[in-house]
């Protein structure tokens, strides 16, 4: 008898294509997470259509809407306990969660995030990159404090920015690592391999055997 699987909640904002590659892992019998609900805090969201496409209840609970950042989070927090969400996963959801919120989720939130953190946190990572002059970006995966994305990091991935390179073509670049990256983080999280050590995490998973080394521009010969 297979292991029972582990409930995500998934918070979007916007596109949902972190979601959809959610959706994607969980789909395979193998995956040892299922997708119990996704919550979209902006009511025209294209995530909530890709989740309904799934068959996954998807919920819109439009932040603005409330009176204040409690009472959206409480109504947040109830949809998720009601769906018995046991991770939660924020895949390109744009509001930051309060210590109260988190602290009904300890150590089970995880958020992607588009630099390799702690370098550009907030909005805009890629713009962040481009004007800082950086050449190599990526990816990262961490566990959500209340700061803006400065938890503990679980798994990391690096792109170059080539020349010629705007904000949409980086973008893109670090996206389709994003959506290897997260259902990579998502399986290590919820099958014990992550422990938490203060501010860092301790990862029991094989190193990279591909690509060890990143070099941009690259080494000659
Ligand atoms: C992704 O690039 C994600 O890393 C970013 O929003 C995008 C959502 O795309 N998240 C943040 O910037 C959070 N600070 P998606 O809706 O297609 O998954």
């Amino acid at each position: 008898m297979s292991a029972a699987r582990a409930r995500l909640g998934v918070l979007v904002s916007g596109s949902g294509s972190n979601l959809q590659a959610l959706l994607d892992a969980s789909a395979r019998g193998d995956y040892p997470a299922e997708i119990a609900c996704v919550v979209s805090n902006v009511p025209t969201a294209y995530a909530l259509e890709r989740a309904r496409r799934a068959g996954v209840p998807a919920v819109a609970l439009d932040s603005k809407a409330f009176g204040s950042r409690a009472a959206f989070e409480q109504a947040l927090g109830e949809t998720l306990r009601t769906a018995q969400v046991e991770w939660v996963c924020l895949a390109g959801f744009m509001r930051l969660l309060s210590a109260d919120f988190l602290a009904g989720f300890p150590g089970r939130v995880l958020n992607i995030h588009p630099s390799l953190l702690p370098a550009f946190p907030g909005l805009h990572a890629q713009r962040q990159a481009l004007e800082r002059g950086v050449k190599i970006t990526g990816c990262t995966v961490h566990f959500v404090d209340a700061g803006t994305d400065t938890g503990p990091i679980l798994a990391q991935a690096a792109v170059p920015v080539l020349p010629g390179d705007d904000e949409a073509s980086l973008s893109a670049r670090i996206l389709s690592e994003e959506h290897k990256l997260f259902p990579l983080a998502v399986r290590l999280a919820v099958t014990g391999k992550v422990t938490l050590e203060g501010a860092c995490t301790r990862v029991a998973a094989p190193p990279a055997t591909q690509g060890l080394c990143l070099h941009n521009p690259g080494m000659p010969g």
